[in-house]
């Protein structure tokens, strides 16, 4: 199955999963919302990469009222939830169904944002990927990306996955979601190294790279464009 039909087929429980998938999910937003360092009433323009129903959009719209955003994903019923999340202010949103690896975007951005969806890609693509991404961004601009982090020895991919699966057990009663959300892992995710995501960043032009917040294996990635 395509990767946006997997995502298309969840919407109906999507934001309430992720909250029992991750329940750190606050904190990693929250932590992401303090590192955006612009005046909260400056009219940014942000650019939200795998937007999904809007999630990460709608923390950063809370901090700036007055920000303009692009969402873009493959999934178009994703995108169709983030629509009626921001219905009320079409002046500000637009969005656009499409493939990151190949847009075009129309102007450059002040702040881009991703959460949960670059570990789709392979470390070549995500190596492209942030190239692409700084060539997004003005100058000053900042790259915020919440992501998974492959573990660096056998013991810790399965720490990691072992601790995911018990709170997933804990929190969601519905056999049926935790068997999708494995199989949707199994079939989708292709985390890498910490080390080298932040190599890839550094690499790409990006000063101040850091992985500000971890929590197993999700991180909140720092790059500033300076
Ligand atoms: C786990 S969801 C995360 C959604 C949202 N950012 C959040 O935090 O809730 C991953 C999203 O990335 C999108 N996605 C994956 N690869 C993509 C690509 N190459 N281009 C655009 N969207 C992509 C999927 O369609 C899906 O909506």
């Amino acid at each position: 199955m395509p990767i946006d039909q997997a995502f298309n087929d969840s919407i109906a429980y999507y934001d309430d999963w992720m909250r029992k998938a991750l329940p750190n999910y606050a904190d990693l937003f929250r932590t992401a919302q303090e590192l955006v360092p612009f005046p909260p009433d400056q009219a940014i323009d942000v650019l939200d990469l795998g937007a999904g129903t809007g999630l990460f959009s709608q923390h950063i719209f809370e901090k700036y009222p007055n920000a303009s955003f692009l969402l873009v994903d493959l999934a178009e019923k994703m995108l169709g939830v983030a629509k009626r999340r921001f219905g009320g202010h079409p002046q500000q949103f637009a969005y656009r169904v499409g493939d990151y690896r190949s847009i075009a975007v129309p102007h450059t951005f002040d702040l881009v944002i991703s959460s949960l969806s670059i570990h789709h890609l392979s470390d070549a693509e995500k190596r492209d990927l942030f190239h692409s991404i700084h060539g997004f961004l003005r100058t000053p601009g900042i790259f915020l990306n919440i992501d998974q982090i492959r573990g660096e020895t056998d013991y810790l991919r399965d720490l990691y996955w072992t601790h995911w699966l018990t709170q997933v057990r804990r929190n969601e009663p519905s056999q049926k979601r935790i068997q999708e959300s494995i199989e949707r892992r199994t079939a989708y995710d292709r985390d890498s190294l910490l080390a080298d995501q932040l190599g890839w960043l550094s690499e790409a032009g990006f000063v101040n790279v850091d992985c500000v917040y971890k929590n197993f294996f999700v991180g909140v990635f720092l790059a500033m464009k300076a």
